[in-house]
């Protein structure tokens, strides 16, 4: 048996990985969340200015709930994408109406915030908190259609359902927030879309994609 995908991956992340970001210092679910927001459409080295700046605004969940949704705004200009912006604030007031300021621990009850899809809420969790979600991000998707050689467009209810399948199968049993660095890291570092870098890829010798030369065709393009 081939070492699993997790530990080797886990091996890379300790070599090559992230472990600087801001929101790893300290690791707590107010910043977490506020970076994986903030994280969904824009690039980390775009998006760490900006996080620094809100937070020194909105130290915590009660001031950001409590401030003028236009003062929100201002902080967020230049990140695009408002309704981002706008959901941030209504979640953070949930958080202090329906859940007393705590952050729920449960991934449900983390989807039904304004926001928040299946995986930012585990990303969150896992990396919060340490619990056991597999994400399933557009950098990972790849990651994943790739080494399993999962055909067909990732939009595609029938093809993501693998895909969570897949990204679920890997989860090791403990080291959560390293691991979904991780595959961020790897789909952002090494797994791109153009010209992978397989020479350094942790998880290529048992990669579908490589070892049938589908790396180009996978994942597969939107059906038109
Ligand atoms: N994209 C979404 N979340 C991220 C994270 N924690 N690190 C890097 N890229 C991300």
């Amino acid at each position: 048996m081939s070492i699993p995908f997790a530990d080797r991956l886990l091996r890379w992340f300790d070599q090559h990985g992230r472990k600087d970001l801001p929101w790893q210092h300290p690791r707590e679910p107010y910043r977490v969340w506020l970076s994986e927001i903030m994280l969904q459409q824009t690039q980390v080295a775009t998006v760490i200015p900006y996080f620094h700046r809100f937070l020194e605004r909105f130290p915590t969940v009660r001031s950001l709930a409590e401030a003028p949704v236009d003062d929100v705004l201002q902080r967020w200009a230049g990140l695009g994408y408002y309704a981002r912006a706008r959901n941030l604030h209504r979640c953070a007031q949930t958080v202090m109406q329906q859940h007393g300021g705590q952050w729920p621990r449960d991934i449900d009850a983390m989807v039904a915030l304004p926001g928040i899809g299946r995986s930012t809420a585990a990303a969150i969790l896992s990396q919060a908190f340490g619990d056991r979600h597999a994400i399933l991000d557009g950098n990972v998707k790849r990651v994943l259609a790739r080494h399993a050689g999962i055909a067909g467009y990732p939009g595609l209810p029938a093809v993501q359902q693998k895909l969570w399948r897949v990204s679920e199968s890997h989860l090791p049993q403990a080291r959560l927030a390293d691991y979904t660095q991780a595959i961020m890291d790897l789909g952002a570092a090494i797994c791109t879309s153009r010209k992978p870098l397989c020479g350094s890829c942790p998880v290529s010798e048992d990669c579908v994609a490589r070892r049938e030369n589908r790396i180009a065709e996978l994942p597969g393009p939107k059906p038109r």
